[in-house]
């Protein structure tokens, strides 16, 4: 029943953590989700009773180790008995605090599971390696959200499997390839407009460990304020920024560099650069001579491996599904502005 009570407490008022935490302590940063006091509770709660039972076994048996240790007169003992009050003591307690564990766990889940109706909703999509925030097709590299009010993230991958962690938030959740996950979290106002990390926190290849983006919480005011105005930046970008922006965002950077050489950013790449090439006729390992216009673009996005550029590795991943004809045109507009 304490327990119950104690919890009850943690979910009515959420900003207020048992231990006063909000400001973060050397093992964990501040508390800046509703959230996220629930979980640190939990945590320290975990860590307690782990530590007492830790401490407990070893001091008994520390010890035991010294007064019954084997000495001349001092030998085996064989008249130990069976005692039903002490088997079901240590079965009881045992039994009692599992089930607190289990029930604050459980409880929890379900509150961190459950996305409240009027949540705010924004597109994830996490690729090697970069963030992308879309919000009813606006894309952003950070993700910019409303204070006060319940988040919806719908999340997900078009390569391999990155997981999404805000650790001021103690939000974290998978990004599998082929499916949606989704998670939620409502960041009460600061008093400011705050900005937090955003990282991904599964091992994805190479660059996992720059794979990172930064929350920034708005007043509802601010927010709509930001949306309007990068709405208005984004409808006035000419077609060949907007292409650059994609070659940013959907990892052609990785392998295709703008500038004639087979290096972006001092780091080697597998494949052919985008610079000069627009209006060239192209030799292939293992299909005739082409000229390189939208027909080929395409192609080369949706079906990569029918024309493989004589001398260049088969490694590219199809982007079938993954971009629109406008956005391809979008990227022959870059691609066309890199003459020389
Ligand atoms: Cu994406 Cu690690």
């Amino acid at each position: 029943m304490t327990a119950m009570l104690g919890l009850c407490n943690v979910l009515e008022q959420p900003a207020v953590s048992l231990f006063g935490l909000r400001e973060g302590t050397f093992w964990l940063p501040p508390q800046r989700s509703t959230i996220a006091p629930a979980v640190d509770n939990l945590f320290y709660t975990l860590l307690g009773i782990s530590a007492f039972f830790f401490l407990l076994i070893l001091g008994l048996m520390t010890l035991f180790v010294i007064r019954y240790r084997y000495r001349p007169g001092v030998g085996p003992q064989s008249d130990v008995k069976h005692s039903t009050a002490l088997e079901i003591f240590w079965s009881v307690i045992p039994l009692m605090i599992v089930t607190y564990i289990f029930y604050e766990g459980f409880v929890g889940y379900v509150q961190m599971r459950t996305v409240p109706d009027n949540a705010y909703e924004i597109e994830v999509v996490a690729g090697q390696w970069s963030w992308l925030f879309l919000y009813d097709g606006l894309e952003a590299t950070e993700l910019h959200v409303p204070a006060d009010r319940p988040v919806r993230l719908v999340m997900r991958s078009d390569d391999v499997i990155h997981s999404l962690w805000i650790p001021d938030f103690r939000v974290k959740m998978d990004i599998v390839p082929g499916r949606k996950t989704e998670t939620w979290f409502e960041a009460p106002w600061q008093g400011e407009t705050s900005r937090h990390a955003l990282k991904c926190t599964e091992y994805c290849g190479t660059n996992h460990s720059t794979m990172l983006a930064t929350v920034v919480v708005h007043r509802q005011a601010d927010f709509d304020a930001w949306l309007a105005d990068a709405r208005a930046k984004d409808q006035s970008k000419p077609a060949k920024e907007r292409g650059e922006d994609i070659y940013n965002r959907y990892s052609c950077i990785q392998c295709h560099s703008i500038d004639g050489t087979m290096e972006v950013d001092g780091v080697e790449v597998v494949g052919p650069s985008f610079k000069g090439i627009w209006g060239e006729t192209h030799e292939f390992s293992n299909a005739p001579d082409t000229e390189v216009d939208y027909e080929y673009l395409k192609e080369s996005l949706f079906y990569p491996s029918e024309k493989i550029r004589r001398g260049y590795p088969d490694k590219m991943s199809s982007y079938k599904g993954r971009l629109s004809d406008e956005q391809i045109r979008y990227i022959k507009a870059f691609i066309e502005s890199l003459k020389d």
